[in-house]
């Protein structure tokens, strides 16, 4: 009987070696380890056994019996798990990288620039995009039913709060929570009813305000001008342009060199040849009382730019509604 166990552990082995699949195993699981298997034949051979020898027969069956319960086990795991991973995933291939994305042109261009006033001394705040009329018109000296609210077309959304149509309301919170100087600057989103090539109903300004003792014209000039040729070159054209702003006395506008046709006038420029990228001025009195600012202390400039007219110029684009298309083809190349 001892020789008949010894078969039946070298047999079992020997057709482990062929089993392929799932099924087959089972086949010879039952065959060997069932109720009515092999092994199962043998424990009842054990009872016609001399009673001396069933105590070592005994154990050898039993021994037996783990050995091939492992193996089978063993054999279930092979068959199970490898083919089925072998046959659905080519291991092969090289793989598929998935699309990395970046950060949209406005952003990037919105942190150029704050990275440049950084680097000035400018600390960088935040206003929230839903305003109360106050800070948006009131506290920038423009009051209900004055003329200068048709400058801006506005969204409104209740008699009292609108989406801001610039950032300059910031100017008024920082001032109102800080005593100066003062030297941020503010990006964010404006909202104003317009759409053409240079205008879209929502947009990117970043303001900058500076306040102290003897803040002149000469500095807003000064700290304009390194910004322009910090983002653009050394050789870049500026022009500031007398204005108008409630807010400022005086004012300019300021515009650069229309990069699409180089200053002969085009669709873009309007046949100027330049391009307005920001409205500023020294901060008005009436503006620094609302604030509780004495101005026979200290005076002050401020200014608003365009981050997308900014975009426009540095990267040639000639219609500013690209920039919200969402379109992959014009945003990959950036
Ligand atoms: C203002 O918004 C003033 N708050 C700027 C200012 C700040 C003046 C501080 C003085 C002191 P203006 O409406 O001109 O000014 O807009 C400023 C800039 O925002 C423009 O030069 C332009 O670059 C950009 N801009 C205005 N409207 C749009 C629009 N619809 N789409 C895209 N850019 C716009
Ligand atoms: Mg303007």
């Amino acid at each position: 009987m001892k020789r008949e166990i010894d078969t039946l552990i070298r047999e079992t082995f020997g057709r482990l070696t062929q089993v392929d699949s799932a099924s087959a195993l089972e086949k010879l699981h039952i065959e060997v380890l069932g109720r009515k298997g092999a092994l199962a034949g043998l424990f009842k051979k054990l009872g016609s056994r001399p009673e001396s020898e069933r105590p070592a027969l005994g154990k050898a069956l039993n021994e037996a019996r783990v050995q091939l319960e492992s193996a089978l086990e063993e054999a279930r795991v092979r068959t199970v798990s490898v083919p089925s991973v072998a046959s659905t995933i080519d291991i092969t291939l090289p793989g598929r990288t998935p699309n990395l994305g970046h950060l949209h042109p406005i952003t990037q261009v919105g942190m150029e620039i704050t990275e440049v006033f950084r680097g000035l001394g400018f600390e960088v705040v935040e206003g929230p995009d839903v305003e109360l009329d106050y800070y948006n018109f009131e506290a920038l000296n423009i009051p209900k039913d004055h003329p200068a609210r048709d400058m801006q077309d506005t969204f409104y959304i209740t008699d009292n709060i609108v989406l801001r149509t610039h950032t300059s309301p910031i100017q008024v919170r920082v001032m109102e929570k800080q005593k100066p100087p003062v030297r941020i600057i503010a990006p964010g989103k404006a909202y104003r009813c317009d759409s053409d090539m240079t205008h879209t109903p929502m947009f990117h300004q970043v303001e900058g305000l500076m306040v102290d003792k003897d803040v002149r014209f000469a500095d807003l000039k000064g700290i304009l001008t390194i910004f322009v040729r910090q983002m653009f070159g050394s050789d870049v054209d500026l022009r500031f342009r007398p204005s108008f702003f409630p807010f400022t006395e005086p004012s300019a506008e300021v515009d650069m060199k229309c990069v699409m046709c180089m200053g002969e006038g085009c669709r873009v420029c309007s046949e100027t040849g330049w391009l307005e990228i920001l409205g500023s001025g020294m901060v008005d009195p009436e503006v620094f009382k609302m604030v509780g600012y004495d101005p026979e202390e200290v005076t002050g400039f401020a200014f608003g730019m365009g981050i997308e007219r900014i975009a426009m110029l540095k990267y040639g684009i000639n219609d500013l509604r690209l920039f919200f298309d969402n379109d992959l083809r014009f945003l990959e190349q950036f």
